[in-house]
């Protein structure tokens, strides 16, 4: 039998081989050295592991899909270090982000760099048609910032709607999820209805990852996470608590969501009021409902492909993120 994390382990060893190697430069060490920092960082490599999984389960060689799912990754990577100055935060898998590290004009360039670097490294990809990879990784890179740019939006408004909330999430985060599923599925020679399928799952845990994220925001424990606990709440994000939370509360719950949503609160102990408040309302258990649904709807559209050990990973691998920590 299949040792599920061993393989991961093993897929996700090999992502990090090639990330340390695709900066083969030094200088300017201004511009490498926080570059370096990023790739080197740590992280779950979830997006280049869905790009292996998927070619695989439609009869592809992982392998093929490798230099694509790091090109996924370090774009990802790239939208992380914006994403930490967009959101004023201060740490990212338990190190400083690169911004409080260097400064704020070292984490823009390095952004761009690295969307560079990304490009490089896609056009590597010798199986499958590489002009159609890259235009769906293109697609990836404009609808992230469009997503990114509704978040942004969102935070000044306030409240929005459960449709806005999850078109902003699918292309902020589901976009990218999505495009790793659908990368693999192109270097593998899939079909129509199996690509297809590959996208609907990647759909689906991309939207339950995101609303994870949120979940996690305010139940991880800190050390587990990586970034400190709460900072959605500090920063008003419209998140699917908030957004759900704002539609069912009454009296003074509401009002201090209001606070929360129009930057008005009262800072003491606000991330632990409006915990207790998204706790009474029973949010955080509609956040755990609403992943656990996606997760089944994703597991369903597997059912559209063969049986392979591909398939079966990509059924723990949306298990797994069930579970996660971090
Ligand atoms: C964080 O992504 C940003 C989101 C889209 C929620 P990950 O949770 O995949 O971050 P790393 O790469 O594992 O650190
Ligand atoms: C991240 O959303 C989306 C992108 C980086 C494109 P978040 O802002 O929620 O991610 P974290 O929580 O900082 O990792
Ligand atoms: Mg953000
Ligand atoms: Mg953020
Ligand atoms: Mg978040």
């Amino acid at each position: 039998m299949t040792d599920f994390l061993q393989l991961y382990g093993r897929y996700r060893d090999i992502i990090d081989r090639h990330l340390a190697e695709v900066i083969d430069r030094d200088e300017p060490v201004t511009m490498y050295e926080p570059a370096r920092y990023v790739l080197s960082g740590g992280g779950k490599r979830i997006r280049p592991v869905l790009v292996m999984l998927s070619c695989q389960a439609v009869g592809g060689d992982p392998m093929d899909a490798v230099d694509a799912g790091v090109a996924v990754e370090i774009l990802h990577n790239f939208t992380l270090v914006h994403d930490d100055i967009m959101d004023r935060a201060d740490t990212r898998r338990g190190r400083q982000t690169v911004h409080k590290k260097w400064d704020e004009n070292i984490a823009i360039l390095v952004g761009d760099e690295l969307m560079g670097i990304a490009y490089k490294k896609l056009l590597n990809t010798e199986k499958g048609d590489v002009r159609k990879l890259t235009r769906v990784f293109t697609e990836g890179v404009i609808e992230v910032c469009e997503g990114q740019s509704y978040d942004k939006e969102f935070e000044a408004l306030p409240s929005v709607t459960e449709e806005q909330y999850l078109m902003m999430i699918a292309k902020k985060t589901g976009w990218l999820v999505a495009i790793s599923a659908e990368m693999g599925a192109i270097i593998g020679g899939a079909d129509e209805v199996k690509s297809a399928a590959l996208l609907e799952y990647a759909r689906c845990i991309g939207r339950a990852f995101q609303i994870q994220d949120d979940l996690l925001d305010v139940v991880a424990e800190e050390d587990k996470l990586g970034k400190p606990i709460g900072g959605d709440i500090i920063e008003g994000k419209k998140t699917f608590l908030l957004t759900s939370a704002l539609n069912r509360a009454e009296g003074e719950a509401l009002e201090l969501l209001q606070s929360v949503a129009t930057h008005t609160a009262e800072e003491h102990d606000l991330v632990a009021r409006v915990t207790r408040a998204y706790e009474q309302l029973g949010i955080l258990d509609l956040a755990r409902t609403r992943i656990e649904q996606d997760t089944h709807d994703a597991l369903e559209a597997l059912e559209r492909l063969d049986d392979n050990e591909g398939r079966r990973m990509l059924q723990w691998f949306a298990r797994m993120l069930l579970e996660r920590k971090h």
